[in-house]
């Protein structure tokens, strides 16, 4: 039997279990895939006796991402631009190897919900700059963007960020993200701004054109204020839990060999247990 985890602290939160477990099941496959609840100061341990605990791999959450990068032998671009890695497994001779899926999933559900987004060749603004801000930068500059404006609470994060992936990434005050949006063909949140228990975004959208796509990070509640306002505005907005679905897709097919699909279905399930949370 083929087994993997989800490596966490906490990790009861974690949704990863419910997808595996949906995908596990449909597929009729001889696998499993638990919680592991590890303290930081026990990750490397915990990695190191991956293969001795029966595990083929594991995704990585909050705290573990960056060490999981530093502690992996071999790691792909994406994990290392990224700087964070949230799928590990082992590959022929043992050796723990790390990817990030992310960008992976943002890309690949803002091509499915919203193929246009391109469009236009005008800028995108993403808000945000901690990893999953980071994530998103190297999808969307991987995927031909031409020009990112870029807008923090923290101006400093947002500039540390931006030089990572200079030049084409123009770093504004947070306080000016309105104003900014009247040139944008794309708006993405990637703060946790709106999700339930945390402050709302705060975001006025008068100045976006129309034709721009609005994507939201939150999935949390899935309609978030600020899809529900971009809908009100006429824009199209893109959800967060297709992104959730899509960087589940590469480790499923490392550890159980079958290359798993995002179908509505799929997400109508996660989707109701959002509803419970
Ligand atoms: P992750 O790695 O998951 O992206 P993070 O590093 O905690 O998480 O980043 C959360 C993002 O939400 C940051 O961009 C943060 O802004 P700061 O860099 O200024 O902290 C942003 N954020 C959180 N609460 C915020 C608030 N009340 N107003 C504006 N931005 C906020």
């Amino acid at each position: 039997m083929r087994r993997a985890c989800v490596i966490g602290w906490p990790v009861e939160h974690s949704r990863s279990p419910l997808i595996h477990h949906y995908w596990l099941k449909l597929y009729r496959l001889d696998g499993a895939y638990e919680r592991e609840a590890v303290r930081p100061e026990d990750l490397a341990q915990f990695l190191g006796s991956l293969a001795t605990r029966g595990y083929a791999g594991a995704n990585v959450t909050l705290p573990h991402k960056e060490a999981a990068l530093r502690l992996a032998a071999i790691a792909d671009e994406a994990a290392r631009v990224i700087g964070a890695a949230n799928t590990l497994w082992l590959d022929q001779g043992g050796r723990l190897c790390a990817s990030n899926t992310d960008a992976y999933g943002f890309m690949t559900n803002l091509n499915e919900q919203a193929p246009g987004w391109s469009k236009g060749r005008r800028p995108a603004m993403v808000l945000g700059a901690g990893g999953a801000a980071r994530a998103i930068l190297h999808g969307l500059l991987s995927e031909g963007a031409l020009s990112i404006v870029l807008a923090n609470r923290t101006r400093d994060r947002a500039e540390a960020l931006a030089q990572a992936f200079r030049p084409a990434i123009r770093v504004i005050n947070w306080e000016d993200r309105n104003r900014a949006l009247a040139d944008c063909g794309l708006l993405v949140n990637a703060t946790s701004l709106g999700m339930t228990g945390k402050d709302p975004l705060d975001i006025d959208l008068a100045a976006l054109p129309q034709k721009a796509v609005v994507a939201d990070i939150v999935y949390s509640p899935l309609e978030t204020s600020l899809l529900a306002s971009a809908r009100a505005s006429g824009n199209q907005a893109v959800d967060g839990l297709g992104m959730l679905l899509h960087q589940a897709v590469p480790g499923f097919e490392r550890w159980f060999g079958v290359r798993p699909e995002v179908t509505p279905a799929l997400k109508a399930h996660v989707a109701a247990s959002l509803g419970e949370a």
